[in-house]
């Protein structure tokens, strides 16, 4: 019996499609326990490429259960879409997903909310997926969501829709000064959607509860990033979910003192889709080269991401407060043919030096990273398998994000293939004991 969770780092965009993939291959059932189809996990199988958005990592395996968890907020047109493109792929969707009762839906007028509400914000706007993500987890909140249990009995359904649609049509007419969209023909909609779900639907805890009673290994896949999550991240430019492994008992009813292990992931720099404080942001040339370098484009929106050094106050914060056990470090490969790699080890706030993330968002504002600079390497290390074979500079690179994280390196990526990634030099053997 084992469970592992992995989470990402940064701001999302890490990785994590990757590293759940390779896990998955060893675990019995695969969760994902928060966020939506706001979320873009990419997997390279061979010459094929599938980007996931609700589906968890593990589908594309044989014999796994793969979870949506109740902390999920599930598009349930979004979801069919998303399998049919995998059963069209030859997936057998129906043996290997199951979707938890309790999580909330997405329905469309969140999403007209999520439009209204970033036009409403200005300047001052977050920059989101325009999903319908953060009008969901609102409602949810507010105790007027409606949820995909309440989806299978049609009476109950139409109920709770009519009293959501009566309070979003004056909000959107009042408020947003616009002409209402919806009416009760979403539920047929709706409905038809939850006929071809029903077969799915499960009480997600019960099943992990009773997996990890029959001995199964569980891993449970983070979306976005540590510092996308609602308390923990930069608010409020975060994402309305505890993405973090503190999100996952809630997002599962899976018991928080039964989980084993956990991990994160983070690039070898970094990137931000969207607004808010990015301290080690690269403006200009540089950043340019670093986003053509590892085309850093967003998989769910195809936004051109932000992109910086590596911040290791940043990755110290993420660290700690998920008390993880090892790092996956990815895009090791993209560095290459930098002349230096500057890595931020604080921010300047005046003449004050920070070592700790502020919670400020005002100072998050004004802060200037402070900045070690490593030599870079030129070779492609792109066919590199084993740490010992990496130019010595970049073996250093990687020794001194490791010292400031505070855990382990337990894997190398450098590439998008499935083998192109090895142990780190202080990384275990079985990830899962
Ligand atoms: P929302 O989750 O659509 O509400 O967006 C809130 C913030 O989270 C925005 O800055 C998004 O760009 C960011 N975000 C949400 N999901 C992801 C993701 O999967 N990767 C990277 N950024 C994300």
């Amino acid at each position: 019996m084992s469970s592992t969770a992995v989470i990402g780092l940064q701001w999302g965009d890490e990785g994590k499609g990757k590293v759940i993939d390779g896990l998955a291959s060893d675990a019995d059932v695969v969760a994902r326990y928060a966020g939506g189809n706001n979320a873009g996990h990419t997997v390279i199988v061979g010459e094929e490429k599938y980007v996931l958005h609700l589906i968890p990592g593990g589908i594309l395996h044989e014999g796994k259960i793969n979870l949506i968890g109740r902390g999920v907020v599930v598009n349930p047109a979004a979801l069919l879409e998303e399998m049919d493109g995998l059963v069209a792929r030859g997936v057998p969707i129906e043996e290997r997903l199951r979707i938890d009762g309790r999580a909330h839906v997405i329905l469309p007028y969140h999403q007209q909310l999520d439009g209204l509400a970033e036009v409403w914000r200005g300047e001052g706007r977050i920059g989101t997926t325009g999903r319908g993500i953060g009008p969901a987890y609102a409602d949810k909140v507010a105790r007027t969501g409606i949820r995909v249990a309440d989806l299978l009995d049609p009476d109950y359904f139409r109920r709770r829709l009519h009293a959501a649609l009566a309070e979003k049509n004056a909000m959107i007419e009042r408020v947003y000064g616009q002409k209402p969209e919806f009416d009760e023909s979403l539920a047929d909609q709706a409905l038809e959607c939850a006929e071809r779900l029903r077969g799915l639907v499960v009480d997600g805890g019960a099943l992990l509860r009773q997996a990890e009673a029959d001995g199964k290994r569980i891993l449970f896949e983070g979306a976005q990033g540590a510092m996308l999550d609602l308390d923990a991240g930069t608010y409020p430019f975060v994402t309305s979910s505890w993405t973090g492994v503190a999100g996952i008992a809630g997002g599962t009813g899976f018991p928080a003192r039964s989980l084993n292990r956990a991990y994160a992931v983070t690039k070898a720099y970094t990137t931000r889709v969207g607004e808010g404080p990015f301290p080690s942001e690269l403006h200009g040339e540089m950043g340019e080269r670093l986003r053509a370098a590892g085309n850093e484009y967003g998989a769910t929106t195809g936004r051109p991401r932000r992109c910086g050094w590596f911040d290791a106050v940043v990755a110290r914060y993420a660290s700690a407060l998920n008390g993880l056990d090892g790092i996956f470090l990815t895009n090791l490969d993209v560095l290459s043919g930098f002349e230096e790699v500057p890595v931020t080890v604080g921010y300047r706030d005046g003449d004050q030096v920070l070592t700790e993330f502020p919670a400020d968002g005002a100072v998050l504002e004004r802060l200037e990273p402070v900045q070690e600079v490593l030599p870079g390497w030129q070779e492609d290390i792109t066919a590199v398998r084993r740490f010992e074979d990496l130019p010595e500079t970049c073996q250093n690179y990687v020794r001194f994000l490791e010292q400031q994280m505070g855990a382990p390196i337990e894997r190398i990526s450098v590439g998008p293939g499935r083998d192109q990634i090895f142990r780190g030099e202080n990384g275990r053997d079985c990830l899962w004991t």
